[in-house]
C-alpha cells in the first residue's frame, strides 16, 4: 500500500531498543498500554514492525509493568524479538542499560524507540539512520517543532545548530521552556558513545531518574557531533497516554490509511464513518459505503461494493460483489455474490460466485455454490448447499439436536420450498424438491419430490356452525360465492391473451 520505502544502505544496524516497560496508569487499564489497538492492531505491533524494517542484528523490547501481557503478545506477533525485564523503572536512561545487558558485541548503531508511538514509520527510522550516517554523527535525535512543547524535552542546540543537550521540562527555566524543538525519544547511537554515557549518567534531577538525554549531552562535551533530524509529521513523535489520545490517534491513522485508499482508486463516500484497518487489502474500484467497518484480514476484489452499515471481520471478498448492511466474520463471498441488506454471515461460510445470502438470513459453516441463493429469513448452519439450489424463505436448516451438530447437503439445483425445516443430518438429491411447510427427516432421493407436512383439510360451513354472528361469519355471507383470486385469475387470463395478441 505505502509508496517505495527507504532503505538503510548496507550496514547492518546492531540493535533497535524498543522502550516499553512503562506504567500506562493512565489508560486506567487491566491491559498493558501497548496491547491498545490503533487501526485494529496493538500499539506494540507497530513500533516492532518499524524496527523489523531495519533488519537490526538484535531487536529488543524492554518490558516491565504487566509484562506478562506484554511478552505473550511479542510471542504471538513478532517471535523474533528478544525481551529484557526492567524490574523497577528508574528512568529511560536505566531502560536502554537494562536492553543492552545481553547483547553482547554489536556491528553496528543502536537505534532508541518507544513501544507507544504507534504513528513512526520504519521510513522514517531509516531516514534517521541515514541522517546519522550520513553527517557521521556519533548520536542522532528524531526532533519536531511543536506549538505546544509542555512536558517534552527541550533540544537545546549549539551555534553550529548541532544539539549540546536536552533539558526535560520539569527541569528546564523559562529561556529553555520557549524552545519549541522536542525531542520525540527516538535516537540513533554509535554504540561505543552509547556504552560511554551510559555508565556516567547521574539521577541528578527532578525525578532522579536515569535519563537517556543526559547521553546526548555528555557526548556533546565531549566534543562529539551530536545530530538532530527533524521532521514535519508530528504525528509520527507522538505517544499515546491515555485514551482520549487513543481515540486521536485512531482517527488519524484511519484518515490516512482512507486517504491512502482513495489515492489508490477506491471509493469511500464518507471517510469519516469508514473504518479501515491497516492490515485490510483493496482492489480497484472498490466502493465502501458510509458506516462500514473493514478490520482484520479482510481483503475486497475489484470493483465491489460494501455498505453501508457493514463490518466484515477476516472476509474475503471476490470482485464485483456487493454486501450491504451485515455482519460478516471469518468468510469467503464469491465474485459478483451478493449479500444482504441484514445478515448475519458467520465463520465458516462460503459463498460461490454469483450466490446469494439475502435479508435477515444467518449462516455458519457452510458452503453455498455458484449462483445457489438464500435469498430470505433463513438459518443455514454446517451444510453444502450446491450450484443453482435455491432455499426458499424462512428455511431452517435443524443443525443442532441439543447434543451435537449434524451436516446437510443440498443438491444441485434443488429447490427446498419456503418454511421448511431440514433436520440433519439429511441429503437432498440434486433436482430434489421439498415441499413448502415441510419438516424433513429422511433423505430425497434426485428428482424426487418430499412432502412432509400434514394434508389439508377443508370442513365447510365451520364458522357459520361454531361462530354464528360473528364478524367472520358476517363477511363469509357478505362474500357469497364471491372469490377475489378468480378475478385476479381472469386478469391474468386476459392479460395474456393480449400479449399473445400483442406478439402474433
Ligand atoms: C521522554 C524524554 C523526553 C521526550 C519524551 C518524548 C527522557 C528523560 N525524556 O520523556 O525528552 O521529549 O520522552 O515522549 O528520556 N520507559 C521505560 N522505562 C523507564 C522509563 C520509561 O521503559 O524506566 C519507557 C516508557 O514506557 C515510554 C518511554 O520510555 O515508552 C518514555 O518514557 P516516559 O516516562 O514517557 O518519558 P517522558 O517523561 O515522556
Ligand atoms: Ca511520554
Amino acid at each position: 500500500m505505502s509508496d517505495t520505502p527507504t532503505s538503510v544502505d548496507q550496514r547492518t544496524v546492531g540493535a533497535v531498543i524498543v522502550l516499553a516497560a512503562g506504567g500506562g496508569t493512565r489508560m486506567k487499564s487491566s491491559r498493558s498500554k501497548l496491547l491498545h489497538e490503533v487501526a485494529g492492531h496493538s500499539m506494540l505491533s507497530y513500533a516492532v514492525n518499524a524496527a523489523t524494517a531495519l533488519e537490526p542484528e538484535h531487536l529488543v523490547v524492554v518490558v516491565g509493568h504487566l509484562r506478562e501481557q506484554v511478552m505473550g503478545h511479542l510471542h504471538d506477533i513478532a517471535p523474533h524479538c528478544r525481551t529484557e525485564v526492567q524490574e523497577e523503572q528508574k528512568g529511560t536512561g536505566h531502560a536502554v542499560q537494562c536492553g543492552m545487558a545481553n547483547l553482547g558485541e554489536l556491528h553496528g548503531e543502536v537505534v532508541v524507540t518507544y513501544g507507544d508511538v504507534p504513528m513512526l514509520s520504519g521510513d522514517t527510522l531509516a531516514q534517521l539512520v541515514n541522517a546519522h550516517r550520513a553527517n557521521s554523527d556519533a548520536i542522532t535525535v528524531l526532533t519536531a517543532q511543536v506549538p505546544d512543547p509542555t512536558g517534552y524535552g527541550r533540544i537545546v542546540r549549539d551555534d553550529r545548530g548541532l544539539v549540546s543537550r536536552i533539558v526535560e521540562h520539569r527541569d528546564a527555566d523559562d529561556a529553555t521552556r520557549a524552545i519549541t524543538e522536542i525531542n520525540s525519544g527516538i535516537y540513533v547511537f554509535d554504540t561505543d558513545v552509547l556504552i560511554d554515557g551510559l555508565s556516567r549518567i547521574k539521577a541528578e534531577n527532578d525525578q532522579a531518574e536515569l535519563y537517556l538525554t543526559d547521553v546526548l549531552g555528555i557526548a556533546s562535551s565531549d566534543g562529539r557531533r551530536v545530530g538532530a533530524y527533524e521532521i514535519d509529521d508530528l504525528w509520527q513523535t507522538e505517544g499515546v497516554n491515555d485514551r482520549v489520545q487513543l481515540s486521536r490517534m485512531n482517527k488519524e491513522m484511519n484518515r490516512r490509511i482512507c486517504e491512502q485508499w482513495m489515492r489508490a482508486g477506491v471509493t469511500i463516500l464518507d471517510p469519516e464513518h469508514t473504518w479501515i484497518h491497516s492490515s485490510v487489502d483493496l482492489g480497484t474500484d472498490v466502493t465502501i459505503l458510509p458506516g462500514t467497518s473493514l478490520e482484520g484480514a479482510t481483503s475486497v476484489g475489484d470493483g465491489a461494493t460494501i455498505g453501508p452499515d457493514t463490518t466484515l471481520v477476516d472476509v474475503e471478498v471476490g470482485a464485483d460483489a456487493t454486501i450491504m448492511r451485515t455482519q460478516a466474520s471469518l468468510a469467503v463471498i464469491g465474485e459478483g455474490a451478493t449479500v444482504g441488506p441484514f445478515a448475519y454471515v458467520r465463520p465458516g461460510t462460503v459463498l460461490g460466485a454469483k450466490g446469494k445470502i439475502g435479508t435477515f438470513v444467518e449462516t455458519k459453516n457452510t458452503k453455498i455454490g455458484e449462483g445457489a441463493k438464500v435469498p430470505h429469513l433463513a438459518y443455514a448452519g454446517d451444510a453444502i448447499i450446491d450450484a443453482g439450489a435455491n432455499i426458499g424463505a424462512g428455511t431452517i436448516f435443524a443443525n443442532y439436536d441439543g447434543d451435537n451438530k449434524w451436516h446437510t447437503h443440498v443438491g444441485r439445483n434443488a429447490f427446498v420450498g419456503s418454511n421448511s425445516v431440514l433436520v440433519a443430518p439429511v441429503d437432498i438429491g440434486d433436482g430434489g424438491y421439498v415441499a413448502a411447510g415441510s419438516t424433513v427427516t429422511q433423505d430425497v432421493a434426485p428428482g424426487t419430490l418430499a412432502v412432509a407436512r400434514g394434508r389439508q383439510k377443508n370442513s365447510d360451513g365451520w364458522v357459520a356452525k361454531r361462530k354464528p354472528g360473528s364478524k367472520a361469519d358476517r363477511a363469509a355471507s357478505e362474500a357469497g360465492d364471491y372469490h377475489p383470486n378468480d378475478e385476479v385469475a381472469a386478469d391474468q387470463a386476459k392479460q395474456a391473451g393480449s400479449n399473445q395478441e400483442a406478439q402474433q
